[in-house]
């Protein structure tokens, strides 16, 4: 495959390059601010839909991945602007794009487009974001949508990973991090998700978008659960003081957007139709513990 990635250096992109450079594809990366490490780079703000236009079309790809995005889900809620010129116009015009070079597009949304009011959500369930991150990737998926006809759109639940990706840290790390140093963490326990691999999502998507796969698909951790079992599990997992962890709840916290109580993902239909499988927890934090072994020899 030829693969254009949107959102190169962040935590997802960077690992779909990565993976996809090493199976012999051919990349190219796409970035705001920092310098991916895989493929050829190319810098493109997605806010300005002409030169998404141009730079894709010189690329010529046969596969589009689109991760770039405003993720910060507070910083969605306080330039609204901002996030919509990114999660919506900026899809918009990647989804032009991919339409023009005829090209596969898989888009990456979020488990942020329910309410979070039942949990184990399947491809069918209504959407209903309840804060601004949500409805700019929803009006991104609906782009998608009305605008090409081999398109893949993809929700997962917080991304984790071995490594830092974009400047910033990521949940697992986080935790791990700060057990490591003995510093006290304060973890919801009224918050429920299914956290994501970000190894294991890029491999299950290569294989997607070898088979072309389309429609909506819920691609997570294939379980359910809640943020604080999830930091006392890789407590366990990697022999950490546990007791560092301290339980607060969703009303404890100091938000600007508000969060889905449980935005948990029923993994299901993708784990039926690809060979790649959705990990479980105890595998996903097994593999993230090799990959953390790894990254310290190299
Ligand atoms: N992380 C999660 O927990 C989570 C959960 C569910 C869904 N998702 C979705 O999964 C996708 C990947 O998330 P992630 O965690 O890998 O993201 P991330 O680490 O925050 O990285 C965001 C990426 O978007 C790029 N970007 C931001 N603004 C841009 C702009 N104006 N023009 C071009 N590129 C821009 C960044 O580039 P620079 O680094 O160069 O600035 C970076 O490569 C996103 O679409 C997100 O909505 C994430």
């Amino acid at each position: 495959m030829r693969i254009f990635v949107t959102g190169a250096s962040g935590l997802l992109g960077s690992k779909i390059t990565e993976l996809a450079t090493e199976a012999g594809h051919k990349v190219i990366s796409g970035y705001a601010t920092r310098t991916p490490d895989y493929g050829d780079i190319i810098r493109l703000d997605i806010r300005d839909e002409k030169s998404i236009l141009k730079r894709i079309a010189e690329s010529k790809p046969d596969t589009i991945i689109h991760c770039a995005a405003l993720t910060n889900v507070d910083d969605c809620e306080s330039n609204k602007d901002l996030a919509k010129k990114i999660n919506t116009d900026g899809t918009k015009g990647v989804a032009k794009a991919a339409k023009n070079a005829g090209a596969y597009l898989v888009y990456i949304s979020t488990d942020y487009v329910f309410d979070g009011l039942k949990g184990l959500y399947r491809e069918g369930d209504k959407e209903a974001p309840i804060n601004f991150y949500g409805h700019s990737k929803l009006l991104g998926e609906k782009a998608v949508i009305s605008l090409n006809n081999e398109f893949l759109i993809i929700r997962p639940s917080i991304i984790y990973g071995a490594r830092s990706a974009s400047g910033k840290t990521n949940f697992a790390l986080w935790i791990l991090k700060s057990l490591e140093k003995m510093v006290t963490i304060n973890i919801l326990t009224d918050q429920y998700v299914s956290p994501t691999l970000n190894t294991n999502l890029a491999k299950i998507l290569l294989e997607a978008c070898e088979k072309k796969l389309d429609g909506i698909y819920h691609m997570a951790g294939n379980f359910r659960i809640s943020r604080y079992n999830f930091a006392i599990r890789l407590a366990e997992i990697f022999g950490l003081d546990k007791t560092l962890i301290k339980k607060v709840k969703m009303s404890d916290m100091n938000w600007i957007a508000k969060r889905p109580r449980d935005s948990s993902l029923n993994v299901s239909k993708a784990n039926m139709v690809l060979k790649t499988k959705l990990m479980n927890l105890n595998d996903s934090i097994g593999v993230l513990k090799e990959e953390i072994k790894l990254a310290a020899r190299n």
